[in-house]
Parts: structure tokens; sequence; C-alpha cells
């Protein structure tokens, strides 16, 4: 039985695919985090924002979440438009960014092999999610980016996925007070294809500042 109410592990090797492609990234980058990257932000956000996993030249290199990855650009850019952020980019762990009411993780903390957790190590890392989903402020709002994220909060929340269809711009009642809102990811294919614009994504954060102001 996994414990939990353990947010982050950073010795965390319990998908053996991961670790291993791990090893094999950090023996390449030697100046890479190539480790399981923690979330970032807020202790008892009133936003939480949950991506996919570390990308292999942005979080997996530096450390935190969507920073030096293509779809952090937008993410932080947005952030800071809708007063979640002291700075409109994230670069490195020692950039003095700081995040206001909000924190970002990952359903699945390690670099996955071209980008893809499989089915078990998003459900192997699941109990993370959990734990860190029971730190909200009791009427926080979840922003799920993208369908795998989705899944893996509604999972950590022990709700059925049948009842929760990953639709954007959707919002659910879940848990007590809290609310899941669903966006396209802000990954560069999303972007470069428009399926997400800079408006929708925009539009996503306009509903959560007026959400959270009332
Ligand atoms: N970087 C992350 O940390 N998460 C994502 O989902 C994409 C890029």
């Amino acid at each position: 039985m996994k414990n939990a109410a353990v947010v982050f592990n950073p010795d965390c090797r319990d998908c053996s695919r991961l670790s291993q492609f791990l090893d094999t990234v950090a023996e390449q980058y030697p100046d890479y985090h190539s480790r399981p990257v923690p979330a970032f932000g807020a202790k008892r956000p009133r936003l939480l924002i949950v991506g996919l996993a570390p990308g292999m030249h942005g979080a997996n290199a530096t450390g935190r979440p969507f920073t030096g990855d293509h779809a952090g650009i937008l993410l932080y850019k947005v952030l800071n438009e809708y007063g979640f952020s002291n700075k409109s980019d994230s670069v490195s762990l020692s950039d003095g960014l700081t995040l206001k009411q909000c924190r970002i993780t990952n359903a699945v903390k390690c670099l996955p092999p071209q980008n893809k957790p499989t089915a078990a190590e998003i459900n192997t890392c699941n109990h993370y999610l959990q734990a860190e989903l029971q730190q909200l402020h009791q009427s926080a709002i979840i922003l799920c980016l993208g369908q795998v994220s989705h899944k893996a909060v509604i999972k950590a929340l022990g709700l059925k996925q049948a009842d929760y269809k990953f639709v954007h711009g959707k919002q659910y009642s879940v848990a007590d007070g809290k609310t899941l809102i669903d966006s396209y990811h802000c990954s560069r294919y999303n972007t470069q294809t428009r399926r997400l614009t800079e408006a929708m994504f925009r539009d996503i954060f306009a509903t959560i500042r007026k959400q959270l102001s009332n």
C-alpha cells in the first residue's frame, strides 16, 4: 500500500521503465535534473494546474514544471497576466519567480520516453497527485491541461471517469467546494495547430480569476 500523504519523493523509482530512462538521460546530459520533478508554487493553492509530465529539455532539465518547455512560455505568460506570479517567464530554479495562490504539478513526475507515459505509469504515480489534491484551499480550482491530466485527477479524486468527460472549457464541481476546469494542453502541437489559441487559453484564466474573486 502506498502512503497517500506523501506528496513527493525525489528518489522515487517505482516505474522501472521511467527510472531506467532517467538514468540514461542523466548520462547523456549530466547537467540536467533528470529525476522526479517536484510541484512548484504555493503550499495551499487556490489554483492547482496539472500538466502531463516533464519534457526532456524543459522540466527534466531545469527541475521545475513547464520550465524550459515550449508549453511553459504561454503558461507562465498568461499566469502573470492574470496576477498569479511576479514574472512572465520561468527560466530556472534560481530566477526569482514566485507563484501567488497557484501551484503547478504534473500527472507523472518523471520524464517519459517520447512524452508518453503508459497507463500503468500514470496509475503508479497517481498517489502523489492524490496527496497533492488534499493540500488545496477549500474552494480551490483544479485546472487540468489535457485529457491525460484530466483522467489522472478524476482517478485521484476517486470519481468515475464515465461521469466526467474531458471537454475544453468545461467545469465540474468536485470534492466539497472544489471546481475542476478542463483546458486543451498548451503544448507546442496544440498551439501551432491552433487547437488551443492564446485567446482560448486567456478565456480559461479569465474564468478562473473571476471565480476566485467571487
Ligand atoms: N512540461 C511539464 O512540466 N508538463 C507538461 O505537461 C509539459 C511540459
